[in-house]
């Protein structure tokens, strides 16, 4: 098999539906379908002809999608399942084999994973926990050449929450303009900011560049397998050709459901939910936290649904986790999925009391264990 196993994908798929307490999910507690819909929404919804629909996407769906950029239309939109296949139909598109590509790091491990499959070379520059987690843009600098032909970051950040400044973005744009190279953006966070302030996205501030979004994260619509890719429509055009071999398209069900969620009306009120539910996990976690002392060391994220933290224990992240995971019925990320021992990341995006429980299970643990 040419394909690299996703890890941090694989690992939570085997073992998240056998704890008691999972907590690496990285999204928001999900949303029920009667929760996001009305009667009379659900009643037109199981009218709905089970055909395949429009395979890039239903025409208000893309357009509603295209309003959320600066300048961009329905052409302008494909529909995909979940954005990661959107990640994956932007790679297929744009790269050739012995094409580099420069990738923030830490970061959702499938771009990396993607290019390697493709015979493609990955190169990493890095978000410094030193700097608050901001990129290290000398780094990028001396990373990017003729033969680049992507950066590709992920804005809000998975793991971190970092969420990149305007100026940091136009950095790295002129870093990609001055060789030629795409800018792909993973901008699955966008609208998970703690602040309330919607980050930026890239559309708009160069040609070559390629972001996607989706319903997974900001929205706790993870079921529905919505997601898109935004660019220039030709490479749409094109991206279209590979998603037809992917999956033909999006479900029927999941276009109608994604029109209400991103209506004007049903949009806010969604990311306010998810927004409040982040600042009181977060108050939890924080405070979780600082009941250790000097044990943890964390920056808290300015976005998304999770906590990333370095800790000082004696053990192993992968160990750490798999014992944790055995013994007490609790999940947590290992570092090491992200090639960072002694870190872990917690989701903290769950229902409050779920998290708490989870975070007491811990507490128990590192006290039998290490006496912390
Ligand atoms: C940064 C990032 N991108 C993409 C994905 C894929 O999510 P989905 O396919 O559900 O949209 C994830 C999932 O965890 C993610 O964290």
């Amino acid at each position: 098999m040419r394909i690299p196993i996703f890890e941090l994908e694989r690992v939570q798929s085997l073992y998240e539906n056998t704890v008691e307490y999972n907590l690496t999910e990285s999204g928001f507690h999900p949303l029920r379908l009667n929760e996001l819909l009305n009667p009379d929404q659900l009643r037109e919804l199981s009218e709905t002809v089970l055909g395949y629909g429009q395979t890039n996407g239903s025409i208000p769906l893309r357009e509603r999608i295209a309003s959320l950029y600066p300048g961009q239309g329905a052409d302008n939109v494909i529909v995909t399942n979940g954005s990661s296949e959107a990640n994956f139909v932007a790679c297929h598109t744009l790269l050739e084999p012995g094409d580099e590509v420069v990738m923030m790091v830490p970061n959702y491990m499938q771009i990396w994973g993607i290019v390697e499959e493709m015979g493609a070379v990955p190169r990493a520059f890095h978000l410094r926990e030193k700097d608050l987690w901001a990129p290290d843009l000398d780094e990028l600098r001396d990373l990017v050449g003729d033969r680049t032909k992507m950066i590709v970051v992920c804005n809000p950040n998975n793991p971190t929450g970092y969420t990149l400044s305007d100026e940091e973005m136009r950095a790295i744009v002129k870093l990609a303009d001055g060789v030629g190279a795409w800018v792909l953006a993973d901008e699955v966070y966008r609208g998970a900011e703690l602040d309330g302030v919607e980050s930026a996205s890239f559309v708009g501030l160069y040609d070559k560049v390629m972001v996607n979004g989706g319903l997974s994260k900001a929205y706790a619509l993870p079921g529905l397998r919505l997601g898109w890719l935004v660019g220039p429509a030709e490479v749409i055009a094109d991206s279209w050709a590979y998603h037809d071999y992917t999956s033909i398209t999006a479900g029927i069900l999941s276009n109608r459901i994604a029109e209400i969620a991103l209506s004007p009306d049903v949009r806010p009120k969604i990311l306010d939910r998810n927004r409040s539910m982040l600042r009181e996990n977060l108050k939890v976690m924080v405070e979780w936290l600082d009941s250790y002392g000097d044990l943890f060391h964390f920056v808290p994220p300015k976005a998304g649904g999770m906590a990333f933290m370095h800790y000082d224990l004696e053990i192993n992240s992968t160990e750490l986790a798999d014992w944790l995971r055995t013994e007490k019925s609790v999940f947590i990320l290992a570092g090491d999925c992200y090639g960072m021992d002694r870190y872990f990341r917690v989701g903290v995006g769950a229902e409050k009391e779920y998290l708490i429980a989870g975070l007491e299970r811990i507490r128990n643990a590192l006290r039998e264990r290490f006496g912390v």
